[in-house]
């Protein structure tokens, strides 16, 4: 292991925000799984059990990141999960959340570049290119639900 003295403090606390959001993405989407299969929706159903694999993976990288240089994985702020009664409900607190994960990555490989550190760099930005991508999926799916215009969130138990 590399000694944690030759990365900047700040990205070493950028990595143990990205460990703690992918984990909330884990718990959110693992709830919503089990909310739409309650529901009936089997396919949304398995489609989140997906969503919560690849956020999985996502944590599995930054851990491997964080003890490649030296730092013990330390995730210490879970955002509880958001339940809804339907599913754009559920998707729109997605979207909410795929922003914040794209902001946070955002932000890190910004501060990488300004630091000239590469290698964490390109760590985030590949993570940033997954996310906002991801986010389009997201959104995707929620225009294709077809929510009429004015839906205020809880009108309806689901769609
Ligand atoms: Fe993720
Ligand atoms: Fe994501």
């Amino acid at each position: 292991m590399r000694q944690a003295t030759t990365t900047h403090i700040r990205i070493l606390g950028y990595l143990g925000r990205a460990l703690s959001l992918e984990y909330s993405a884990i718990q959110q989407y693992m709830t919503q799984a089990v909310l739409t299969e309650s529901w009936g929706l089997t396919d949304a159903a398995v489609r989140f059990r997906q969503e919560t694999v690849e956020e999985m993976q996502h944590a599995d990288r930054i851990i491997q990141q964080m003890l490649r240089l030296g730092v013990v994985p330390n995730a210490s702020q879970l955002n509880p999960a958001r339940p809804a009664r339907n599913l754009v409900d559920l998707l729109q607190h997605d979207v909410a959340l795929e922003a914040e994960i794209v902001a946070l990555y955002a932000e890190a490989t910004r501060f990488c570049e300004r630091l000239g550190d590469v290698e964490n760099g390109e760590f985030f930005n590949t993570l940033l290119q997954e996310e906002l991508e991801h986010a389009r999926s997201i959104e995707d799916w929620l225009k294709s639900l077809g929510v009429p215009p004015g839906y205020r969130e809880g009108e309806r138990v689901y769609f």
